[in-house]
C-alpha cells in the first residue's frame, strides 16, 4: 500500500519494460474500486468496454457508447489521481473515420482526464491510431481476440495458434508501434507469440492470456473476484469469492428484515420527549 503516489507516466511504463519490472493492469468501472486499486499502487486503470458486459450484463461489448464510457472514467479518475488512466474506445466510435476516432478519443481527455485512450485491430486501423497519436492523445492498441470483432473471431477463442494467423499478429503489432502505438495489449494469444512480439517491440506489451513474458499484466476485474456469473475464463486468476460474499450478505439481509431482526437501536435515531410531543401538539 503507497500513501503519496508518483503520477504514473508513459515514461514510468517504459522505464519498466527497460529494468524488465512487470507492469501491472487492471480493468476499473468505478469509483470506490479505483480508490482502492490506487491504494494497492497499479500501474494502469483500464476503463474496458468490458463493462457491457461486466457492468450492465449485455452478452458482447457492442452496445456501448461513448455517453455510457465517459461517466465511468470520470468516476475512476476519481477514485485514482495517480494510475494511467486509459479509456477504450467503443465499437463504432473509432472505425467510421478518422475525424470520429480523433473526437471521440479527445472526450475521454477532455471529459474524463483519461492519460490515453484503447483501440482494437490492427494494420485496418493503423491510420486512427497515427491520427490520434498525431493530436497529443497516447494510444494503446489490442490485438488477439479483439472482443468488438468476436462474432468475426468466431468467439471468444485462442487467436493465433496457427502459422499464418500468428505472422498476422507480428505484422499487426509492428504496425501499430510504427503508427506511434505507446503500448500494445495482446489478448489470447499463445504464450510463445507474446515472448516473440515482447522481444520485437520497442514499446510496453501487455499480457491478458498470453502468457508470462510480456512486459505487464491485465485481468479483468470481475473475473479475479467471482463477480461476473456467466464464466470465469481459465486466463483469470480468482482472489476471493467476493460474489458468494454478496450473495450471502443479501440472503441473510432478507431473513433479518422479514425476522425483525435488522434494525437494531444502533441503527435509528431518537428524539427528544419534549419534541416530540411538541410535534404531536402542532398535528392537533
Ligand atoms: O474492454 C476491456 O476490458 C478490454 C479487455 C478485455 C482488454 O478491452
Amino acid at each position: 500500500m503507497s500513501e503519496e503516489r508518483k503520477k504514473v507516466t508513459l515514461r514510468t511504463l517504459f522505464a519498466k519494460k527497460e529494468q524488465g519490472v512487470p507492469i501491472t493492469m487492471l480493468t476499473c468501472y468505478d469509483y470506490p474500486t479505483a480508490y482502492f486499486m490506487e491504494q494497492a499502487g497499479i500501474d494502469i486503470l483500464l476503463v474496458g468496454d468490458s463493462l457491457g458486459m461486466t457492468i450492465l450484463g449485455y452478452d458482447s461489448t457492442l452496445p456501448v457508447t461513448m455517453d455510457i464510457m465517459v461517466p465511468h472514467a470520470q468516476a475512476v479518475r476519481r477514485g485514482s489521481p495517480s494510475a494511467l488512466l486509459i479509456g477504450d474506445m467503443p465499437y463504432m466510435t473509432y472505425q467510421p473515420s478518422i475525424e470520429t476516432a480523433i473526437r471521440n478519443a479527445g472526450r475521454f481527455m477532455a471529459e474524463a482526464g483519461c492519460d490515453a485512450i484503447k483501440l482494437e485491430g490492427g494494420v485496418e486501423i493503423a491510420d486512427r491510431v497515427e491520427a490520434i497519436a498525431k493530436v497529443g492523445i497516447p494510444v494503446m492498441g489490442h490485438l488477439g481476440l479483439t472482443p468488438q470483432s468476436v462474432s468475426a473471431l468466431g468467439g471468444f477463442r485462442v487467436q493465433g495458434r496457427g502459422a499464418e494467423q500468428a505472422k498476422k499478429i507480428v505484422d499487426d503489432a509492428k504496425a501499430l508501434e510504427d503508427a506511434g502505438a505507446f503500448s500494445i495489449l495482446l489478448e489470447m494469444v499463445p504464450a510463445r507469440v507474446c515472448k516473440l512480439i515482447t522481444e520485437r517491440a520497442g514499446v510496453p506489451i501487455i499480457s491478458l492470456g498470453s502468457g508470462p513474458d510480456a512486459d505487464g499484466q491485465l485481468l479483468i476485474f470481475h473475473d479475479m473476484f467471482g463477480l461476473y456469473p456467466k464464466f470465469t475464463p481459465r486466463m483469470a486468476r480468482v482472489y476471493g469469492d467476493a460474489g458468494k460474499v454478496i450473495l450471502d450478505g443479501i440472503a441473510q439481509y432478507a431473513e433479518d428484515v422479514t425476522t425483525r431482526d435488522f434494525p437494531q437501536r444502533e441503527n435509528w435515531f431518537t428524539m427528544k420527549d419534549d419534541a416530540f410531543e411538541e410535534l404531536k401538539r402542532l398535528l392537533g
